[in-house]
């Protein structure tokens, strides 16, 4: 079993995206018995709120729902909770870093760096291109799968 928790600042584009991508992909390559997943933000701005529609509606158009996700703050008691932290940039990464004492257990990467180009997802809340968004989210969700079965 493997504890995954993707984070990104508010909790309400990135990374419930992430999140519910990456509960898509497990379910289709028959291997969800095998994670727990969710999300968090590095910020508490957004706590309790839904996912931004914009993002819940580019999910919706690749048949994903992510009904009832509320927003929640990245809290010190995750860090030990989860065996992943997928940050969506660098930005959370450092962020994290603080949080957790340098993350001493070696959790806490950046989700394109298990892909073949690593860079950060763009913040669609500026950008406003869900499908960009969504399309460099699902290649590090299936790069970071990939990896972990080439592991076992
Ligand atoms: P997220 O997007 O970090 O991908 O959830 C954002 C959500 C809210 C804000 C910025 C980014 N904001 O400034 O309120």
């Amino acid at each position: 079993m493997k504890k995954v928790l993707f984070v990104c600042l508010g909790n309400i584009c990135r990374s419930p995206m992430a999140e519910f991508i990456m509960k898509d992909e497990i379910s289709k390559r028959n291997c969800k018995a095998n994670f727990v997943v969710a999300s968090a933000g590095t910020s508490d701005e957004e706590e309790g709120n839904p996912v931004y529609p914009p993002a819940r509606e580019e999910l919706a158009r690749h048949g994903i729902s992510c009904a009832g996700k509320r927003a929640k703050k990245f809290t010190y008691s995750d860090y030990a909770e989860y065996d992943y932290i997928l940050c969506m940039e660098n930005s959370h990464v450092r962020d994290l870093r603080r949080v957790t004492g340098g993350d001493p257990d070696g959790k806490i990467f950046r989700l394109l760096d298990f892909s073949s180009a690593p860079h950060d997802i763009a913040d669609p809340w500026y950008t406003r291109n869900f499908s960009l968004t969504y399309a460099e989210i699902e290649e590090g969700v299936r790069a970071f799968l990939d990896s972990l079965s080439k592991e076992i």
